[in-house]
């Protein structure tokens, strides 16, 4: 089984060529944050456009590196949602499209449900069930994963998604878009404890996040302040600290109230070279396994969209063939139409 996977719920395209026998074959991507850097975000017709006119060549790219073509491949799967739906729509017609022209089928993928299985791709795989925590741009979940398509989720942002908070907060220390990373860097140099922010939540019982007032916190700190010395760093660095200390105390918590051995973490705040470290020894101490995906295959790829494909055709999941884009779709609410 070989499967063509198709990402374009943002602002990335990204495509790749999955093998169920030999794993990944190749994975091309076209980021357009340059296209949006001076928006200070993502435009949405902006990324339509550009996911019209990079789709086809990046295909073409990843079936030559592949040595694939359109006889090897068994379906296309498409990310269906959540996301703009002006760039899902354009992944599920081109999908659609092509998988017509080809006579293969075009199977539509939950995002978040590629972002949890991407660890699948590296060569110690987490076997199921597993804790994963979903932390991405728009998302931030902690989902009890049972199997393929048995997702439920236990925890969840109230608010901002912790992607977002480090996105916003990057912004008020003048950081271009997206920040999360360039945050982190500064925050390397930064010193711990200057600025102590709260750690949302963790007074209290629950799985649920809450990141909105920590942007506020730091708008606090910095306002009035001379930001030419060392306060951007210790800001930028009390800010991920008080992220990741809320993250890991959740996890812990989680890993308890479901008694599971395995964590998987995805999504782009899990490049997070805090995160990961924390994560590491703290459940060293918990005797439980950690898995990440590599770090190109945290933020948004194809890869993870043609392996969740390529697993749910395996497994008989046939129910999304066909499936039309939706902007919202919450994760525990698919795989249940499957036998
Ligand atoms: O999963 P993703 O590529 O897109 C969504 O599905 O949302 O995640 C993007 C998010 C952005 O908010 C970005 O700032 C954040 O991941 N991010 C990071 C890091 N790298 C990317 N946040 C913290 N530390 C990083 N190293
Ligand atoms: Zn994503």
């Amino acid at each position: 089984m070989r499967v063509l996977g198709i990402e374009s719920s943002c602002d990335e395209t990204a495509v790749a060529v999955y093998d169920q026998a030999r794993g990944l074959l190749s994975h091309r991507l076209h980021s357009q944050v340059a296209l949006h850097q001076a928006y200070g975000g993502v435009v949405p017709e902006l990324a339509s456009r550009d996911h019209v006119r990079r789709l086809l060549p990046l295909v073409r790219e990843a079936l030559a590196e592949a040595r694939s073509d359109k006889a090897s491949i068994d379906a296309l799967a498409y990310t269906a949602g959540p996301g703009l739906i002006g760039a899902l729509l354009v992944g599920e017609g081109f999908a659609s499209a092509l998988g017509m022209a080809w006579g293969k089928p075009a199977l539509g993928i939950h995002h978040l449900e590629g972002h949890l299985l991407a660890p699948l791709l590296e060569p110690k795989p987490p076997a199921f069930p597993f804790l994963a925590l979903l932390v991405s741009g728009g998302h931030t979940q902690l989902v009890d994963v049972a199997g393929l398509g048995r997702y439920q989720i236990i925890g969840e942002t109230l608010d901002d998604a912790a992607g977002e908070a480090f996105d916003k907060t990057a912004k008020l220390l003048g950081l271009p878009y997206p920040g999360g990373a360039a945050l982190a860097s500064l925050a390397a140099s930064g010193r711990s404890g200057e600025f102590i922010f709260p750690r949302p939540m963790l007074d209290r019982p629950g799985l649920d996040f809450s990141f909105s007032g920590l942007k506020t916190a730091a708008l606090v700190a910095l306002r009035g302040r001379d930001l030419r010395g060392a306060i951007r760093a210790d800001v930028a660095r009390g800010f991920e600290e008080a992220v990741v200390e809320t993250l890991v105390e959740k996890c812990r918590r989680a890993l308890k109230q479901t008694g599971h051995q395995r964590l998987v973490v995805a999504g782009g705040v899990g490049a997070n070279r805090r995160l990961r470290e924390r994560l590491a020894t703290v459940l060293q101490g918990l005797n439980a396994e950690l898995y990440f995906p590599r770090i190109e295959f945290c933020t948004d790829n194809g890869a993870m969209i043609a392996l969740a494909g390529c697993l749910r055709l395996a497994a008989g999941m046939h129910a999304s063939i066909g499936m039309s884009a939706r902007a919202n779709w919450e994760l525990d609410a698919i795989g249940n139409s499957e036998p």
